[in-house]
């Protein structure tokens, strides 16, 4: 998408006019023919401002539409709302056949972030994954080609980027198991550290034996694809802070020997987001230049049932020496994510995140939209949760204290079990996880099981893959 900065001269088939309530009455600077349409259809009500609401006017000339976007009352209207609004209005534009539109912005002016909100709302409107659907006689392309805007700074680039970062995280994501299994995910961290000019480094079935990461080992047995652990380094001179960012990548997760119900393995392509996440965050990271050294560890995985695969009643070993009894192979991805949290510790980072589509019970707590935070540390947390408000990507903090269900976390002939009872699922998985994390490393778990796949387009989110939890990291390693 070419984005630039709107002059008299430009021609363009689209104008979107976001308004708010108040905006009504108080017209932006428009030619007269619009101005003439827009005043009419606001004083017969056709149009008030409302959130949510669209009307798009066809025109005879240039623009050939004028799209009306509301964004409701001014006290409610921030810069997360914009983008929202203007992500479906400029998909719409673009699905109408528009192949260019001019972004009337400079009223909105006096928002923090409004240069960024509309450069990702940009940079997002045309992705669609539909590479695998015949593009016959009535495939209509996202037109969309070029968008000006009367407001230009810096921020329109950064937003650009952090869309650019999530594409990417969805693009595999949305791919199914058939096509991407743990080597096909090493080989595109490979192709991203060539052209971010990260480090990639790809440990093999016999290398993590070698390295004792008996979790991910354990998951990945079952499958005829073997299991990698993929490292990615983004190393600047002079970093101020060293963080790591850990991402399960179970390229798909059938449950293994427990073998889970029809309806719950569909959509189990998407037990990899996490890891995808990481891709894009690196991404990320690289193409906008943060002064921070940032790992990027992918867990990956296929948990299939199979004459060779790890059994309940398994007692395993994970890279940190500790034991743990299998009860349930379902909960695989605590264990491929217990050998990366060790290995991430080793590095003696500042801060490790880890995301993972961990557990159905954190999906049924907070809902399709809202991902659970687990954190060690309230600073970081805090850190998470403001940049998660500022661009909204909404979290819950859960609790990491719980000194009932940490009991149930006992194995009478290992050190840990890997499962507990259904009650406080999210909550037991989490502290899992803490085992593996090593002492005064402030750590945060995000569980984004559920927010990772849309089923339907939402405002900013396409159908399929959502990438959530990379707006949010990538802002937060901005600030550091
Ligand atoms: N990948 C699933 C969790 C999940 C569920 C993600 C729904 C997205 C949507 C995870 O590996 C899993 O199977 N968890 C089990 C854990 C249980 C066996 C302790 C679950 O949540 O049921
Ligand atoms: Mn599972
Ligand atoms: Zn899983």
């Amino acid at each position: 998408m070419q984005i630039s900065r709107y002059d008299d001269s430009v021609k363009f088939d689209a104008l979107l006019l976001p308004l708010r309530e108040e905006d009504c009455a108080n017209l932006p600077d428009l030619s007269d023919e619009v101005r003439g349409i827009v005043s009419y259809l606001v004083s017969r009500r056709d149009f008030t401002g409302k959130k949510g609401s669209a009307v798009r006017v066809p025109m005879s000339g240039s623009p050939a539409n004028v799209y009306l976007i509301g964004l409701g009352r001014k006290a409610k209207c921030t810069a997360n709302v914009v983008r929202e609004s203007l992500a479906s209005a400029l998909r719409t534009t673009g699905r109408q056949h528009n192949k260019s539109a001019y972004v009337v912005l400079s009223h909105l002016k006096g928002y923090d972030g409004l240069g960024f909100a509309f450069g990702e709302a940009s940079g997002f409107c045309g992705y669609v994954f539909d590479k695998y659907k015949a593009k016959g006689d009535d495939y209509e392309p996202f037109a969309l080609t070029h968008i000006y805007s009367d407001v230009f700074d810096d921020g329109i680039n950064t937003g650009l980027k952090f869309a650019e970062a999530q594409i990417y995280s969805r693009e595999i994501a949305n791919e199914p198991g058939c096509a991407v299994w743990p080597a096909v995910m090493a080989e595109k961290a490979q192709s991203l550290a060539d052209e971010c000019g990260l480090k990639c480094e790809v440990w093999d079935e016999e290398r993590l034996r070698a390295e004792n990461a008996g979790g991910i080992l354990a998951v990945g047995s079952g499958s005829k694809n073997p299991p990698r652990l993929i490292h990615l380094t983004y190393k600047p001179e002079n970093a101020a802070k060293k963080i790591a960012v850990v991402g399960k990548g179970i390229t798909f997760d059938s449950g293994g020997l427990n073998i889970k119900p029809d309806s719950y393995m569909l959509t189990m392509k998407g037990d990899k987001t996490g890891a995808c996440n990481v891709l894009g965050i690196m991404k990320g990271v690289a193409s906008l230049g943060l002064n921070v050294e940032v790992h990027g560890f992918l867990t990956c995985a296929e948990n299939m049932p199979s004459g060779s695969s790890y059994r309940p009643d398994d007692i395993i070993t994970a890279r940190n020496g500790k034991t743990i009894e299998i009860n349930n192979t379902d909960a695989e991805g605590r264990l491929v994510l217990a050998d990366a949290l060790c290995v991430a510790s080793e590095l003696k980072p500042d801060v490790i995140i880890d995301m993972a589509t961990l557990t159905g019970a954190c999906a049924v707590a907070l809902g399709k939209y809202r991902a659970g935070l687990f954190c060690n540390d309230d600073e970081l947390a805090g850190k998470i949760l403001a940049s998660s408000e500022r661009r909204g990507e909404p979290y819950w903090r859960m609790p990491l204290e719980d000194e009932n269900i940490a009991e149930s976390l006992k194995s009478p002939y290992a050190d840990l079990v890997n499962s507990g009872e259904r009650y406080g699922g999210a909550i037991f998985a989490a502290l899992f996880l803490k085992e593996f994390v090593a002492d005064g490393i402030a750590w945060a778990h995000m569980d984004i099981a559920g927010v990772d796949f849309n089923d339907k387009e939402r405002g900013i989110y396409p159908k399929g893959a959502s990438a959530f939890g990379v707006r949010t990291c990538l802002d937060y390693i901005a600030g550091l």
